[in-house]
């Protein structure tokens, strides 16, 4: 790996004081580019596969825009591209709604929803949380040869002097008598700041959902769906409200559908992996090939003090649920492939774990199959995953339907046309 790019990655991985190495100079003292400025030069980079080595991968490619930023059908998601040594091992997010994400914290005591109680690891971006700012998250895929394959800071600042807004980049960046386009480290900080000026534009954040507009009163909801919504806050069913909140925060927010805790849920091994080392211990090295060890979230994030501490293994950070419905691909992995098996997964874990997990040479099912066993007892076995006292689950077949029906009122209005193209798919 060249250097500079090393430095960049090392920089990220290091943990919590992770940070640009470079701030963005201004251009002159007091004056600085205006917020429409940087949104619409982040908007212009979001949509240029030219800024990949490739030439063919676009922020947009994988965060479609028309599918509230998140995978498309056509998106080889959660998988890259055809070289299985280049496969990607996590779940493309949607990006609405990242932009009310807090920056990462071991110990959250939210005095409103936890009353003073420490609510463990929260926040920062990605699944395991391994960025504290849109800013520093955007350098990840830049960079990453296996998205878009930059070389080092040189490479990219050569390919956006050869976009179409590269004047308006440097009037908007350079300083008196200087060509920011001449400085590298100055380029791509500025290219972070506006990827994160654009992300927290109205689009990432449009709260038009039916459910938005029927907490407003200008909706109705269908008896399944209220039905849904009711299970989803019973803390003796559902209890998807204790991660995923519903109700507006007192400040009047609307919901975001995502405490950012870090929870196990254990979401099964993808199918298309072979087996996890039967090691029962976290596997020391972190290889590169395909399928080679478990994702093992939080506790690989980097972050001081967390590194390979089994309570801190296999935890990822709660995803909101607003426009859930529009995903063919679920949990960190990816490894659930309709919103009804991950409702379901929750239901029967615990009761039924044949129908999730893969099974050892003896016919045994191995549960927990993307975990190494001595991260199992940090598994979350809260309700729903609980069984009831008699040893059925918390949802019968009607409670996941209509959860399931609940869920799909999350979804943004200018992507309600979507869904259906999915449900279709789905169905065949
Ligand atoms: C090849 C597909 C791909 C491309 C291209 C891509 N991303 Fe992502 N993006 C992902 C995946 C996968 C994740 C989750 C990564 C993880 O958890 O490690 C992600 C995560 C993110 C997140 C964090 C969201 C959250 O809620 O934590 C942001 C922000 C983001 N991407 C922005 C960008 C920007 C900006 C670009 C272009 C510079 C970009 N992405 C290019 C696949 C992609
Ligand atoms: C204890 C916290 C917790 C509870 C309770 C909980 N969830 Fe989750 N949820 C999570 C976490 C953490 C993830 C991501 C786990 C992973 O990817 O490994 C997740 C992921 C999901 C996903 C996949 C979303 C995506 O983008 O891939 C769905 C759907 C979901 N939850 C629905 C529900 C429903 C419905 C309930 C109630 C029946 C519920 N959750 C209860 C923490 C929780």
């Amino acid at each position: 790996m060249p250097a500079a790019r090393a430095s960049i990655v090392a920089a990220l991985l290091a943990g919590a004081a992770v940070a640009l190495a470079v701030e963005p100079a201004p251009r002159a003292y007091g004056e600085r580019p205006s917020v429409d400025e940087l949104a619409e030069l982040g908007r212009a980079m979001f949509n240029d596969p030219r800024l990949s080595a490739s030439g063919t991968l676009a922020c947009a490619s994988c965060h479609d825009p028309a599918r509230a930023f998140g995978p498309n059908a056509h998106t080889r998601s959660p998988f890259m591209d055809d070289d299985p040594a280049h496969d990607g091992t996590r779940a493309i997010p949607s990006l609405r709604y990242a932009q009310f994400t807090i920056r990462f914290t071991e110990h959250t005591t939210d005095d409103e929803e936890t009353h003073g109680v420490d609510g463990g690891p929260t926040g920062g971006f990605t699944w395991d949380g391994r960025a504290d700012t849109a800013r520093e998250q955007a350098l990840l895929p830049l960079f990453d040869e296996r998205e878009m394959g930059n070389r080092d800071a040189a490479s990219l600042a050569r390919r956006l002097a050869a976009a179409p807004y590269a004047a308006r980049f440097r009037r908007a960046f350079s300083a008196p008598g200087r060509d920011v386009l001449a400085d590298p480290k100055q380029t791509v900080a500025w290219m972070a700041l506006a990827f994160e000026v654009f992300e927290q534009g109205r689009e990432f954040a449009p709260f038009d959902s039916r459910y938005d507009r029927w907490l407003a009163g200008r909706a109705t909801l269908a008896p399944a769906e209220l039905r849904g919504l009711a299970l989803f806050r019973d803390p003796a069913k559902g209890n998807c409200d204790t991660c995923h909140p519903s109700q507006r925060a007192s400040s009047g927010r609307a919901p975001l559908f995502t405490d950012a805790g870090f929870i196990a849920v254990a979401a099964p091994r993808r199918a298309d992996l072979p087996p996890a080392a039967a090691s029962a211990t976290i596997p020391v090295l972190a290889s590169r090939a395909r399928g080679a060890e478990v994702d093992l979230g939080l506790c690989r994030s980097g972050r001081p003090g967390l590194s390979d501490d089994p309570s801190f293994c296999g935890r990822f950070r709660t995803p909101t649920l607003r426009n859930v419905a529009l995903r063919t691909s679920f949990f960190h992995n990816g490894s659930v492939k309709s919103l009804r098996d991950a409702v379901a997964f929750y239901a029967t874990r615990d009761t039924d774990p044949a129908r999730w997990y893969s099974r050892n040479a003896d016919g045994s099912v191995r549960v927990y199959d993307d975990l190494p066993a001595d991260v199992v007892p940090f598994v979350n076995r809260e309700v729903p995953f609980q069984p009831r006292p008699d040893g059925k689950p918390r949802l019968d077949e009607h409670d996941i339907d209509d959860l399931v029906a609940f869920l799909r009122t999350l979804t943004d209005a200018d992507a309600e046309a979507a869904v259906g193209e999915i449900t279709g798919h789905a169905a065949r």
